[in-house]
């Protein structure tokens, strides 16, 4: 049955542009629905901060996307999710979805060598994380890579020359040729595959968890019956971007991101 929360906006947040990575992979799927997005640009990063800090800064956002109605959040940070996810889920009816490091899918493909996940370094510290590290050890090697600073970097457009520097220190004391898989366990590294392909060589596999993110948000929405009339049919992406940074530059950004990330999801 249709009613009138069917045709509101999924909201999205994250804490800069991070989060477009997933919007572009959900809007793959359901192009027909409306879309909100929230970044929180005055408060990024979020992943060195304490998790108390994380978890204030996330209910907020929720609040602010509340507050322009919507009928389901996606928490488009492991940052977030991790401090949040459970405050979240308490304290809102409508269905929260969040992100967890693509282990599961990493370990299936590349148990024969290393999997190294690159994600902030409150992501890796939390006890979400180490659930995760937990549930799979046993059955691959892993590697947590912390990376203070990459998302800053990431943000402030810097060019491949500087990531690939940052990537290279990052990745200096990994024996390359043993590893299989790398995760990208922080929504603003989708933006830089190709830089953290190159850097840990052509054999291995880059894993993101959008994707699987998408399919799990288009399951909920259809659970509890919530998908908008036509959500599967094409037609040009309806995204009302937020923030609570400067607004003019950085909702900028945002269309430019998610102009570059359609396109290339088209060529996919
Ligand atoms: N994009 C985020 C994540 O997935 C957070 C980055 C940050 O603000 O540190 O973790």
């Amino acid at each position: 049955m249709v009613n009138n929360h069917n045709i509101l906006p999924i909201g999205v947040f994250d804490s800069g542009i991070g989060g477009i990575s997933v919007l572009t992979e959900i809007i793959k799927y359901l192009p027909g629905e409306k879309y909100i997005y929230l970044a929180d640009s005055a408060n990024a990063p979020y992943g060195t901060k304490s998790c108390q800090h994380v978890r204030e800064l996330s209910l907020n956002a929720a609040k602010i996307l509340f507050s322009e109605g919507i009928k389901a959040l996606v928490v488009a940070c492991n940052t977030a999710t991790s401090a949040a996810v459970n405050d979240l889920r308490k304290q809102y009816a409508f269905p929260v979805i969040g992100m967890e490091p693509a282990l599961k899918p990493a370990v299936e493909i590349g148990k024969s060598g290393i999997i190294v996940v690159m994600a902030t370094p409150l992501t890796l510290q939390e006890e979400k994380f180490n659930a995760l590290y937990s549930r799979y050890n046993h059955e691959a090697s892993i590697i947590p890579l912390p990376c203070p600073g990459l998302v800053e970097l990431i943000e402030s457009e810097a060019g491949t020359g500087r990531i690939s520097e940052y990537l290279k220190q990052a990745f200096g004391n990994l024996e390359k040729s043993k590893i299989s898989a790398v995760v990208l366990g922080c929504t603003h590294y989708s933006f830089i595959r190709k830089e953290i392909s190159d850097t840990a060589g052509p054999h291995v596999k880059i894993v993101d968890g959008n994707a699987g993110t998408a399919r799990h948000l288009i399951n909920t929405l259809e659970s509890y019956g919530l998908l908008a009339p036509g959500s599967k049919e094409p037609k040009p992406p309806e995204v009302k971007f937020i923030t609570t940074g400067n607004r003019n530059e950085v909702i900028q950004v945002c269309r430019r991101f998610l102009k570059k990330a359609l396109a290339v999801n088209r060529q996919m």
